[in-house]
């Protein structure tokens, strides 16, 4: 790659927003027959896989050589030196709904290593980015993680989980000790937007399990570059693949984690 992370993340912005012009220009036009069900309580819809259509494509201008993991499967490729992670829309039972929180989210890995990402909230024109070593950002602006020091003191968000139910048990634990001993717990429906949130202060922490690659990718460098933390529920670092993720402000890192392992043991 002969380009600098910064530079590439300008271009990530761009392909962000065009898909993004394209999604909310759908929103008015998608009705109940064009929604598909990939599995239990998983839609998808030609907006998502037009979107990813439109990403892939300009990505692909963007670095050649890179490989793809994409939700929606519009490219046959594995991973590679560069590889791709993209959730063309990140929140679609959302957006089929109606309801103003979905986004585009890319993430571009190094080997093993994230080394920019992208959110972008479609509704409220957000676009949240970092790029490895450089900082991460809102349309612009410098963002870094709320300074909240304890639980006690935060606002929480969440996911629930809605296919793998084999630790529903644990996690409704985990939920149930946040609700008695946090400010609350938030659940947008949109687990990138949650991260880019963590980012910039909105929330304190995010947690989730049953997670993909494709909807942490974007985020994770986010909350690092906005001086957070992000690991796996015991705090080591298999959140990109390994479908469960804690991301915080990283003064109630150790905090929170003691609360998940020992929900989650
Ligand atoms: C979903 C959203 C949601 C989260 C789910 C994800 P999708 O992604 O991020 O907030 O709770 O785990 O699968 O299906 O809308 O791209
Ligand atoms: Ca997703
Ligand atoms: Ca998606």
């Amino acid at each position: 790659m002969s380009r600098e992370p910064e530079q590439i993340c300008s271009e990530i912005i761009e392909v962000s927003k065009k898909a993004g012009e394209f999604i909310r220009q759908e929103l008015t036009r998608i009705q109940s027959h064009h929604i598909q069900s990939k599995g239990t309580h998983d839609f998808v819809t030609y907006v998502d896989k037009s979107a990813e259509t439109i990403i892939v494509e300009e990505l692909k201008r963007i670095l050649p050589e890179a490989g793809f993991i994409t939700e929606e499967n519009t490219i046959k490729s594995g991973q590679k030196e560069y590889t791709w992670i993209v959730d063309p829309l990140d929140g679609t039972t959302n957006f089929i709904h109606g309801i103003p929180c979905f986004s585009v989210s890319i993430g571009l890995m190094q080997n093993a290593e994230i080394i920019a990402g992208v959110v972008y909230e479609v509704n409220l024109d957000e676009c949240f980015y970092a790029w490895k070593d450089g900082g991460a950002y809102l349309n612009g602006k410098p963002i870094k993680v709320s300074a909240t020091p304890k639980l006690k003191d935060s606002l929480l968000a969440s996911g629930f989980p809605y296919h793998d139910y084999s630790r529903l048990d644990k996690y409704l634990e985990l939920f149930t000790w946040c609700l008695h001993n946090t400010h609350g717990v938030r659940r947008l429906g949109s687990a990138a937007v949650d991260m880019a949130y963590v980012a910039c202060g909105r929330f304190d922490a995010f947690f989730e399990y049953g997670l993909n690659a494709w909807d942490v990718a974007g985020g994770a460098i986010i909350v690092q570059e906005a001086g957070g933390r992000v690991t796996d529920f015991e705090g080591k670092n298999n959140y990109l693949f390994g479908g469960e993720l804690i991301a915080t402000n990283a003064k109630i890192c150790d905090e929170f984690l003691e609360q998940a392992k020992s929900a989650f043991e």
